[in-house]
């Protein structure tokens, strides 16, 4: 069994962090980030923050990566490994994320999700994301709008 207490929220450290991102991100999206894009993000460390969720046997469970644009953070991807979704890893891991982005002065976050991603806009939802936009066929493959939400408040 795995326990709240077993479940540990941190910064990307290391290659092998990273190869557990994009194994992650290859297993969740259509059009995964490469290698060599989060070698580009990972030299601006002051902007680029990505954390790893961990389990006892399980190094990278799944990842939260945001910008830090001035006071606001840019979260540009969450995702956690399919077999291990549902079990509040996902919800531990953006309260980290969030909670880290208000510590270096970004209280107020915002992101951009496919209209069709019921779930992860409720997941969004309770922590007080808001629908404040549309970006029309924002997504290819398929081609589809993104809904842009935002959180406000610290
Ligand atoms: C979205 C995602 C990160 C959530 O992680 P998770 O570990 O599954 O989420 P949690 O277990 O912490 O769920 C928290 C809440 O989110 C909601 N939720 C999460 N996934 C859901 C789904 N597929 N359907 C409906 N609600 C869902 C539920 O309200 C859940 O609350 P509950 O425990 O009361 O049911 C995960 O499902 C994922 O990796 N999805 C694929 C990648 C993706 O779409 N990322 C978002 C891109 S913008």
């Amino acid at each position: 069994m795995t326990g709240p207490e077993d479940v540990v929220c941190e910064r990307l450290v290391d290659d092998a962090d990273l190869a557990g991102v994009l194994e992650v991100e290859a297993e969740s999206f259509n059009n995964p980030w490469t290698r060599q894009m989060y070698e580009v993000e990972l030299a601006r460390p002051d902007v680029c923050h990505v954390y790893v969720v961990r389990l006892p046997g399980c190094r990278v469970a799944g990842f939260c990566a945001f910008w830090r644009i001035v006071d606001e953070a840019h979260i540009n991807n969450v995702a956690i490994r399919p077999a291990l979704r549902g079990r509040g890893l996902g919800g531990r891991l953006l309260a980290h994320a969030l909670l880290e982005a208000t510590r270096v002065g970004a209280p107020a976050a915002t992101l951009e999700v496919r209209r069709s991603n019921v779930g992860a806009i409720r997941f969004y939802e309770r922590f007080g994301f808001r629908e404040q936009g549309v970006r029309r066929q924002y997504y290819t493959d398929p081609v589809e709008d993104a809904l842009i939400l935002w959180r406000r408040e610290a």
